[in-house]
């Protein structure tokens, strides 16, 4: 072998050796940084997780506010267009006196408008203003209320059945439920539709990555979800689950008597 091909395959061999030693030596270092630092890292990631959290709380807010208009197209991509069906599958549950809570853009106020004794109620100005513009277009008074699940303004035992449909963090709230038990009269109905699923394929996966990104367990129909729905009780009401076939999708109901 000439004399300086040999020069530079030992030249070559050692850069690749100090390569591979500058690679350990950076790895020990970010290790060892790491391991020394891993209570704060762990801080850090559960304070971004946190934040997130914050972050996706306080988009549903203007999303039901300042970018309520967007509601509807945007709660028809998610459903592939079902949305009002899925909202209008709690409608056979319904009886006597209905209040509905968190009523959105009025899809269930426009079907329940020609039943007598019924009222809404939601925390959003702009929600108010879609549903009731949305009822008086079709020539119906608009029976809607501003105001929290949490502090109902009405009185005690006033309703036969509280009705919500894919409704917000408000009923996980113990004053609302205090507030629902307050207002439905001795043996009322609870009934809640809290999710519903589309037909497997593409286009449900695509929409279960977007519950994901905002925090939401994407809706399964499995047996687990059904025994663990099947212990709910709100209100002091325990919800027997059932799900409803709406077109190619099921939206899960969720009744109780008290
Ligand atoms: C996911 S939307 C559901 C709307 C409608 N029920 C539907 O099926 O499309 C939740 C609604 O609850 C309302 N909301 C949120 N927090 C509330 C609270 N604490 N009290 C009453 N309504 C509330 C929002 O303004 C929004 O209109």
């Amino acid at each position: 072998m000439p004399a300086d091909k040999g020069r530079r395959t030992k030249d070559q061999s050692q850069s690749l050796l100090s390569q591979a030693c500058g690679f350990c030596l950076w790895s020990f270092v970010i290790g060892l940084s790491m391991l020394t630092y891993a209570p704060q890292l762990t801080r850090a990631l559960a304070a971004s997780r946190i934040v997130y959290r914050r972050v996706v709380r306080r988009a549903f807010h203007h999303f039901y506010r300042e970018l309520a208009w967007t509601y509807d197209t945007v709660a028809w991509a998610v459903s592939g267009g079902l949305w009002r069906a899925w909202a209008l599958a709690a409608l056979p549950e319904l009886r006597g006196r209905t209040l509905e809570l968190g009523f959105g853009t009025g899809h269930l106020q426009m079907a329940l408008a020609a039943r007598p004794a019924v009222a809404g109620l939601d925390a959003s100005p702009q929600m108010a203003a879609l549903a009731a513009r949305r009822l008086r277009r079709a020539g119906h008074a608009p029976r809607l209320a501003r105001g929290l699940a949490q502090a109902l303004p009405f009185s005690a035992a006033a309703f036969d059945t509280v009705v919500a449909t894919f409704p917000a963090e408000y009923i996980f709230d113990p004053r609302s439920h205090a507030e629902i038990r307050r207002v439905l009269a001795p043996g009322g109905r609870l009934v809640i539709v809290p999710f519903a699923q589309l037909a497997p394929g593409r286009y449900a996966g695509l929409v279960a990555l977007a519950y994901r990104l905002t925090l939401q367990p994407p809706p399964r129909r499995d047996a687990a979800v059904e025994a663990e729905l099947q212990r709910l009780t709100i209100a002091g009401i325990a919800l027997a689950p059932r799900w409803v076939q709406v077109g190619p999708s099921h939206v899960m109901v969720l009744v109780g008597d008290g």
